[in-house]
């Protein structure tokens, strides 16, 4: 096991200044082109959700579309897409939430999912937790039960964790930064 979270460690590629100046940001399409590391990160959350009784993966745009759907797959629960405002053609609900500058929004579509299913959230990287904390807000208010929220990569510096209060979260890597 952790010999395959240092190989997915190494896979992440960290590029510094992008978007801007002091951000050292995480690029997972490095992890995407090693087939073996790409596989473990996968396999290594469909080994913690395949018993659970998960019936919804909740990815969250852009980079949860690419981990959720092939763990949906594995352990046999749908894939819920939450998008970014105005991208969803059906009637949608959505939550807002603060960045450093000004809110953005996250949607989903009303009749994806049914009070009372079980969902895990999945997202590559949890910062300052505010998407999380939103993507939460919003199955809770329709009656889901998110079970947990998992990432492959956590910037603990910025305590994104504490921002999810008592709800659980998994990650694979912890980096450095901001
Ligand atoms: C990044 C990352 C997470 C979010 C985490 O996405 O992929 O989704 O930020 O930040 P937070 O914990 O501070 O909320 P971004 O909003 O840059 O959009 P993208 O995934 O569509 O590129
Ligand atoms: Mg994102």
């Amino acid at each position: 096991q952790d010999q395959r979270i240092a190989k997915i460690s190494s896979a992440i590629r960290v590029i510094p200044d992008f978007p801007k100046p002091g951000i050292m940001f995480q690029d997972i399409t490095t992890l995407l082109l090693d087939t073996k590391a790409f596989k473990d990160t996968i396999d290594l959350f469909v080994e913690r959700y395949r018993d659970q009784n998960i019936s919804v993966v909740a990815g969250i745009e852009a980079r949860g579309f690419i981990f959720g759907p092939p763990i949906a797959l594995a352990i046999g629960a749908k894939f819920v897409p939450m998008r970014k405002p105005k991208k969803l053609p059906g009637e949608v609900i959505s939550e807002e939430y603060s960045l450093e500058y000004g809110t953005d929004k996250i949607e989903m579509h009303v009749g994806a999912v049914q009070a009372g299913e079980r969902a895990l959230i999945i997202d590559d990287l949890i910062a300052t937790g505010g998407t999380l904390c939103a993507a939460i807000k919003l199955l809770e208010r329709v009656g889901v039960n998110v079970v947990e929220c998992a990432c492959v990569i956590e910037l603990p510096e910025l305590k994104g964790r504490e921002r999810l209060g008592d709800k659980s979260l998994f990650i694979l890597v912890e980096a450095e930064g901001a």
